[in-house]
C-alpha cells in the first residue's frame, strides 16, 4: 500500500519509534542528529542512539544504530543525552537507565565517537548525588570560558522539578556545584534542559513534567524557555516561563550551532496520547512519529524568534501568487509552503486538508484546531494574539509547522488525511497577499 503520510522534509525512523532529538552537532562538514529509538517495537520499551546524517540539513542519511544499551550502566536504557567537539572528536554525554527490581538507577555516561562510526564508552561515570531521586538525565554539555559545564534535568528528594549542575575541565572529572536552577513552575521533575548562549543573554530551555509519583509515570509535560544569565554556576532569569510551541505535537528540544554559528533547534514532534499513539495511521507501515524541522532561533529585542531554515526558501520555487479575499486550492503530495500576509485588523478563517488543520482569527484570539485521528474530534487551543501580520506554513504530509508573525508563535501539529482530502481554504474579511511555494529538491 502507498503512504501517503510519509514525510518529505520532517526526520522519521525507517522503522521503528523516534522520540528526543539527541547528540546535536555540525563536525567536519557534517550534521549529526541522533535519536532515541526502538528500533524492535512501535512502543517505549527499548531505548538505543540511532542517526541520520545530513550535508545541507534538507536531504538526510539514516546511518542505523549509534549507541546500544549493553553495558550494566545503560542496560535499561540510553537515554537523551548531548554532544561536543573536543580535539578533533566527538564527545557525547547521555543518561545509562538501569532498573533492578523495580528500582532505578541512572548514570551519566561519557562515550567518544572513534573511527569508522564507533563510539567508545568511557570507564567514568556520573551518580547521582545526595538530595535527587534518580529521576536524573538527559546531560547537557557547553563549554564555557576556561571549562565544561554539564546540566541534568533533576527531581529533588520532595519530587520538586529541578537542574543540577556539574563542571569540568578535561570531560573526565566532574564537580558537582549544586543546584542549577530550581522553582515550583518545573513542576516535579524537570526532563530535558539546554542552555543556548547569545551575544549578552542566555535562553535556558525546560521541560516540566507532572508525574504519578507511585507508578513512576509521566502524567503531562511541555516545553517552555526563560531568558536570563548565568552567574556563579546559577540561572538567573529576567523573563516569565514562555512556551515554546503553542501546538499540539512538540517535546524535548535540542539546540546546536551550526557552521555559521546559527542556533538552530529540533525537537520530537509528538505529544501524543496513549490512545493517539495507538491509532497513530503510519503503524501499519512500521514506523511512527518524526522530529520537527530545523529552526534558527533568533533573540531580536530581548524576544525569541522561531524560524524555517533559509535553506527551504531557496530550494522552493513560487507556484502561484495573488492577492485576494478567498482563495481555494488543492495540495499536492509534496513539501508546500505557504506565506499570508492577513491585512490589519482582519478577520480570518482558514481550514487545511479539508478541515483537518483550521485556523481561525478573530477578537483578538486565534483558535487552533486539529482533527485527532484517534477520535475524529477537535483538539483545540486558543490564544491572545494583539496583530497577526504573517503566517508562514510549512506543509509536510503529516507534519504541519505554522510560524506566526516570523516565528514570534510557532504551532506544530501531526494530522493524517486522505489523498482526496487534500484541499484548502483561506477566507479573510479583507485583502490578503498569498503566495504558495513547493519545494523542489
Ligand atoms: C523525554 C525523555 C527523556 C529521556 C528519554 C527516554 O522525552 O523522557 O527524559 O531521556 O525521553 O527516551
Amino acid at each position: 500500500m502507498k503512504n501517503i503520510h510519509k514525510n518529505i522534509l520532517h526526520i522519521e525512523p525507517t522503522h521503528g519509534l523516534i522520540n528526543d532529538p539527541n547528540g546535536l552537532i555540525y563536525d567536519h562538514g557534517k550534521y549529526f542528529v541522533f535519536y532515541q529509538w526502538n528500533r524492535f517495537k512501535l512502543d517505549h520499551s527499548y531505548k538505543e542512539w540511532g542517526l541520520t546524517t545530513s550535508f545541507d540539513l534538507i536531504h538526510w542519511q539514516s546511518q542505523g544504530s549509534a549507541l546500544i544499551p549493553d553495558t550494566i550502566k545503560d542496560k535499561d536504557g540510553v537515554y537523551s543525552g548531548s554532544a561536543i567537539p573536543k580535539d578533533g572528536k566527538i564527545h557525547v554525554f547521555y543518561t545509562g537507565n538501569t532498573k533492578n527490581n523495580g528500582n532505578r538507577k541512572s548514570y551519566q555516561i561519557h562515550a567518544i565517537l572513534e573511527k569508522e562510526n564507533t563510539f567508545v564508552k568511557q570507564p567514568q561515570t556520573i551518580e547521582t548525588p545526595s538530595g535527587y531521586t534518580e529521576h536524573f538525565r538527559d546531560p547537557f554539555i557547553s563549554k564555557e570560558n576556561d571549562h565544561w559545564q554539564m546540566l541534568v534535568g533533576a527531581q529533588t528528594d520532595n519530587h520538586h522539578g529541578t537542574i543540577a549542575i556539574f563542571t569540568s575541565d578535561d570531560l573526565k572529572k566532574w564537580q558537582y556545584q549544586g543546584k542549577y536552577f530550581e522553582n515550583k513552575i518545573l513542576d516535579q521533575m524537570c526532563e530535558c534542559p539546554n542552555l543556548v548562549t547569545f551575544k549578552d543573554k542566555r535562553l535556558l530551555l525546560v521541560c516540566p513534567q507532572k508525574r504519578q509519583i507511585n507508578l513512576d509515570q509521566d502524567i503531562s509535560s511541555y516545553s517552555a524557555y526563560y531568558i536570563g544569565k548565568q552567574e556563579n554556576n546559577r540561572f538567573i532569569p529576567d523573563s516569565k516561563l514562555t512556551k515554546l510551541d503553542e501546538g499540539f505535537d512538540f517535546y524535548s528540544p535540542q539546540v546546536f550551532q551550526d557552521k555559521s554559528g546559527r542556533k538552530i533547534m529540533l525537537a520530537w514532534m509528538s505529544r501524543m496520547t496513549d490512545t493517539q499513539e495507538e491509532a497513530c495511521p503510519t503503524k501499519q507501515f512500521g514506523y511512527m512519529h518524526c522530529l520537527t524541522l530545523p529552526r534558527e532561533l533568533i533573540l531580536k529585542n530581548g524576544k525569541l524568534y522561531q524560524q524555517p531554515l533559509k535553506e527551504y526558501l531557496d530550494a522552493s520555487q513560487t507556484r502561484k501568487k495573488i492577492e485576494t479575499k478567498e482563495i481555494k486550492f488543492d495540495s499536492n503530495l509534496c513539501f508546500e509552503i505557504f506565506h499570508f500576509n492577513p491585512s490589519n485588523n482582519s478577520k480570518f478563517e482558514i481550514s487545511l486538508f479539508n478541515d483537518n488543520i483550521q485556523l481561525e482569527y478573530k477578537n483578538k484570539n486565534l483558535t487552533f484546531r486539529r482533527k485527532d485521528w484517534s477520535t475524529s474530534k477537535f483538539n483545540t487551543k486558543t490564544f491572545q494574539i494583539n496583530e497577526i501580520y504573517q503566517i508562514d506554513f510549512y506543509c509536510d504530509r503529516s507534519a504541519i509547522e505554522i510560524f506566526i508573525n516570523n516565528g514570534e508563535k510557532v504551532l506544530s501539529a501531526r494530522y493524517f488525511c486522505n489523498e482526496n482530502e487534500r484541499k484548502n481554504i483561506f477566507l479573510s474579511s479583507h485583502n490578503f497577499k498569498f503566495e504558495i511555494k513547493d519545494l523542489k529538491i
